[in-house]
């Protein structure tokens, strides 16, 4: 077997020991290799072979790559281009090799050219175009998952580098046209040896070119995107494809920021190329998940391309040995919009499975969500049966009025038409006193909300309120932050009566109240508003549920012991889900 190796300490070479598998020896220090090496050299000898070394050239490092590209038949695949052809004419003669082994290995599912270009070019020589290979573990993953969702008439890889990819996906999928894009000739150079060597000649075609700009034809039935889009970051990325970034996300009806790099383009791009029924399966670096440029990505995957899974492959797995990278990998759905997605964290390629996933997370929440890490963790440990509380339920704080003084009547507001004065929770004791259910209205104050338009009001009405108001200026609510960041500053823009009431901020577990008074709320409560049609039992059922079992450590705990659940964790509280609460048992353990 001929094998490239680079030894970078100073030098590199090119180590010939026919027929002997030398091994991934990479970029260690020579003396570190020097007793495989000398043994491999021995025992090439012995068999009256040749061992060459040759110290290699920087411009000549891929002479022998090529030679090997096309003596796989790397011409035969379509879409040949003037640049490979330079690159063939051009490259430097190298040593007379033999393709049989290099055939060998890649009929039993290796990547060899892949592995020497590895070898050949440093991270930092691929780095400006992205270049990282994905390891097969991953890819065999991802096409598991893949073949469960479609049998595809096409495949394309966005980013093909040797095409690995690409041909693991011909194998599962041995009718599919498939379709490699590919910027740099080199790479489309050797993926294409890789698919003339694994036998796909005639169903590939390599696209030298820009993925962006990538023309595939409309065909009748399903096309897979797959591969692991080229990871470049905006510095790298000159105005006009930024420009081209900001256009085409404005048509989609979504910002983009300038500062987002290539993959971000690339899940742009797929969007531009697929139709409805397409699938697509690709892993990145996972900081899309929660910096402001990859809001792009997430409003993508929650609109047109239809996000079904996401599985977040911890540091700990090295998804892409020698990074220390976080990767993550979406599987999409074009055209759908389902109510949940999988979310799933593995630290353990080994766990990667089908890519599977038991937990689901509501669109909802997604949407609502600046970052999507958090959702990725379970609030507290899985059980079976168990969902968090934001499944079933939204939650939100309380109206914050600005000025309880003056918003909560009182002597000061007499007159107001009682159509304004809205019984509401503004101490977190009336709940606690009301324990279970807050059943009577009239125990409560009453928050005054009058509406922008206040020209709904007879004339008598409008008498009372403008006085109100006048009071309210003197002692200058309209100008406070709050009410000037209303629409109307009068308004106060309560929320509908929640279901079930919370307090969030105490000494103690916060309580869960029905509120069967239709109680509005401040901000010294939160509302749980259920997502779906809950019966009374079983709203009760959950609040009584919530009251016992939450405890003070799941919240944050400030000095003094005041713990304290913003709306978002409480969302993370794990609850049973509507079956579990009407098992007869289990409502028998909790009550
Ligand atoms: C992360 S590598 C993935 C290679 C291969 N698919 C794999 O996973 O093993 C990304 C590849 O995208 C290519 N690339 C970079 N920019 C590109 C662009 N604008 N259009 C098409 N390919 C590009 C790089 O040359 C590189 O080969």
């Amino acid at each position: 077997m001929a094998c490239l190796i680079c030894l970078t300490d100073a030098i590199q070479y090119e180590i010939y020991c026919q027929p002997l598998e030398l091994g991934d020896i990479g970029t260690q220090s020579i003396n570190d290799v020097l007793p495989v090496l000398s043994s491999a050299i021995e025992e090439t000898l012995r068999r009256g072979c040749v061992v060459q070394v040759k110290q290699v050239d920087q411009r000549n490092r891929s002479g022998a790559l090529i030679d090997l590209a096309v003596a796989l038949g790397a011409r035969e695949v379509s879409g040949w281009t003037v640049a490979e052809e330079r690159l063939a004419r051009e490259a430097p003669p190298s040593l007379p090799l033999s393709t049989k082994d290099i055939r060998e290995a890649i009929s039993q599912g290796g990547d060899p050219l892949g592995e020497a270009y590895i070898r050949c070019f440093s991270a930092e020589e691929r780095r400006p175009k992205g270049a990282t290979y994905t390891p097969q573990s991953i890819i065999d993953a991802m096409l598991d998952w893949a073949e469960a969702e479609v049998t595809p008439i096409r495949i394309v890889d966005p980013g093909a580098g040797s095409a690995r990819f690409l041909v693991s996906a011909g194998r599962r999928f041995p009718n599919a046209e498939l379709i490699a894009s590919e910027v740099d000739p080199l790479a489309a150079l050797l993926a294409r040896g890789h698919l003339a060597a694994a036998g796909m000649s005639d169903r590939s075609r390599v696209v030298v070119g820009d993925y962006r700009q990538l023309d595939l034809p409309a065909i009748v039935g399903p096309t897979l995107y797959l591969g692991n889009p080229p990871y470049v970051r905006h510095h790298l990325i000159g105005p006009t494809w930024k420009n081209w970034l900001v256009r085409t996300a404005r048509k989609h009806g979504h910002d983009a920021s300038q500062l987002a790099g290539l993959h971000v383009h690339f899940f742009l791009a797929t969007a531009e190329h697929a139709k409805p029924g397409d699938v697509g399966v690709f892993i990145t670096a996972a900081e899309w998940l929660d910096v402001n440029y990859g809001r792009l990505v997430r409003e993508l995957l929650m609109g047109i391309l239809g996000a079904k899974n996401i599985h977040v492959i911890e540091p700990t797995a090295d998804p892409f040995p020698g990074t220390q990278s976080t990767a993550v990998i979406s599987g999409f759905r074009i055209g759908t919009a389902p109510e949940s997605i999988g979310l799933r964290r593995v630290s353990n390629l080994a766990d990667l499975g089908k890519l599977e996933t038991d937990w689901f997370v509501r669109r909802e929440r997604l949407d609502a969500a600046d970052r999507w890490t958090p959702l990725t963790r379970a609030g507290r440990e899985r059980r079976e049966g168990f969902v968090e509380l934001g499944e079933l339920c939204r939650v939100h704080r309380g109206q914050v009025t600005g000025a309880n003084n003056i918003w909560i009547s009182g002597e000061h507001s007499a007159g107001l038409p009682q159509s304004v004065l809205f019984p509401s929770v503004t101490r977190a004791r009336e709940l606690f006193v009301a324990g279970d259910v807050l059943f009577d209205p009239s125990l409560l104050r009453r928050v005054i909300d009058l509406p922008v338009d206040l020209d709904i009001f007879d004339e008598l009405e409008r008498r009372t309120i403008d006085k109100f108001l006048r009071y309210a200026k003197t002692k200058g609510v309209d100008s406070g932050f709050i009410a000037r960041h209303r629409k109307a500053w009068w308004s106060v823009g309560l929320r509908r009566p929640a279901p079930i009431l919370a307090t969030y901020m105490a000494r103690r577990p916060p309580i869960f109240v029905r509120n069967l008074a239709c109680a509005r709320h401040i901000n010294i409560a939160h509302g749980l508003y259920p997502r779906e049609r809950l019966d009374e039992r079983e709203m009760r059922l959950l609040a009584s549920y919530l009251s016992r079992s939450v405890c003070m450590s799941e919240g944050r705990t400030y000095a003094g012991g005041l713990t304290k659940f913003e709306p978002r964790e409480m969302e993370r509280i794990m609850i049973p889900t509507v079956a579990l609460l009407s098992d007869p048992a289990f409502v028998e353990s909790i009550v």
